[in-house]
């Protein structure tokens, strides 16, 4: 944890306060760059932890945005306002960086219309019929944000909170740790939850998302990571080619809560167990993928759970996660509506999501993992993004 200790300049911040309000007019000039507030890693490197202020909310809480970059070009941006993934910049088969995450350059946008981009999304990631369910003998109804369902939390979820944020390494190299307390009943959820998110990136060019919760009555948990990724940097994802380590997946109503079963993937165009281009088999599957996969490893262990690779650019991207399940959403409700960074508009297929998560509606579900923390318990879960290009 050496070098987390150097003070930022007072004079310093403001500046760069106002030039972040700036950004949020919509200025596109390229961001200041961010103080540091974290020396050098040992051995000299340039692997650093920088910070700088973000804008405000509407009810006028500060938001900031830190800076994290390993010593192999990876750099990743992620602010206070639902721990949120800004950007991501990953170097192609050339070497040269590019942003593969979908967003917006200044807070504004991720305020009043963000589809989760890049958001840290709970206290239920994904869908809950209904938005009811029963525990313990009480019934809890929660906000039927998603047709006559519950979807990410509700209508204030945890991407739209502002997290407190310090430097901390977590269980990488340099990395940003974001706590929130979630009230009891907040959004109709029982029990204060404690929640930690560390972001954090490594020397082996890791991005790494670990989660920790605990409450003090039972409560469902399913915290994930909302990034859009695409890894040609623009254009449609038809082209990047999956490989997901699942037999089987879960089929949901038109609602896209899960019947309950669990069918294989196998003959379908959900079978990822061999490379596909997005693209490939997606006309035969309605509205597009977005569907839960059951993982091979079964959660608990760190395993892999998909591979990705784009031929333009040569990036690959693998996930490991202790999760269960991946639910992979081919971006398919963006519509051209967003425009996001660069002046650019978001259109359908622009971006594809791969969250790491418990399955929907488990709590529903009893044959599914179940999602319950209890007082005395730590809810744990660790997601890895491996980057490498050929
Ligand atoms: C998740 C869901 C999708 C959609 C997006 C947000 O991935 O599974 O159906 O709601 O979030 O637009």
């Amino acid at each position: 944890m050496k070098g987390w200790t150097r003070i930022i300049a007072v004079g310093a911040f403001g500046l760069l306060a106002l030039m972040g309000l700036t950004a949020c007019k919509g200025n596109k000039a390229a961001l200041p760059e961010p103080a540091a507030v974290g020396e050098p890693a040992e051995g000299g490197t340039a692997m650093n932890v920088q910070k700088q202020p973000f804008g405000r909310t509407p009810e006028g809480t500060a938001v900031e945005i830190y800076a994290l970059t390993n010593d192999k070009g990876l750099k990743a941006r992620v602010m206070t306002y639902g721990a949120t993934l800004v950007s991501l910049e990953v170097p192609d088969r050339t070497g040269k960086p590019g942003d593969i995450v979908l967003g917006y350059e200044a807070l504004d946008g991720y305020i009043k219309n963000s589809p989760y981009f890049g958001s840290t999304v709970g206290r239920y990631g994904n869908r809950i019929a209904k938005g009811k369910f029963t525990l313990d003998g009480a019934t809890y109804r929660l906000a039927t944000n998603n047709g006559e369902n519950h979807l990410h939390g509700g209508i204030k979820g945890f991407d739209k909170v502002v997290w407190k944020a310090e430097p901390a390494r977590g269980d990488g190299d340099v990395g940003v740790k974001f706590s929130y307390l979630s009230k009891d009943g907040e959004e109709a959820y029982p029990g204060n939850l404690a929640v930690t998110v560390v972001y954090s990136l490594t020397n082996a060019n890791e991005l790494r998302i670990s989660y920790e919760a605990t409450t003090d009555k039972a409560t469902p948990v399913n915290l994930t990571h909302h990034s859009y990724f695409n890894l040609a940097g623009g254009g449609d994802v038809l082209g990047h080619e999956l490989t997901i380590n699942a037999e089987g997946y879960t089929p949901v109503d038109a609602g896209l809560i899960p019947t309950g079963e669990i069918r294989p993937v196998k003959d379908s165009p959900f079978d990822f167990t061999t490379p596909h281009s997005i693209g490939e088999r997606i006309a035969q599957v309605e509205g597009g993928y977005d569907h839960n996969f059951v993982l091979r490893g079964g959660g608990g262990m760190i395993d892999l759970a998909v591979r990705v690779y784009e031929p333009k650019s040569g990036r690959i991207m693998e996930i490991s996660t202790t999760e269960p399940g991946l639910q992979f959403y081919s971006g398919n409700f963006l519509d051209g509506t967003i425009t996001g960074k660069g002046g650019k508009a978001c259109l359908k297929h622009y971006g594809f999501c791969l969250e790491t998560q418990h399955f929907p509606d488990s709590p529903n579900k009893p044959i599914f993992p179940s999602t319950i923390l209890r007082p005395g318990a730590v809810y744990k879960s660790l997601t890895i993004h491996k980057f490498s290009t050929i």
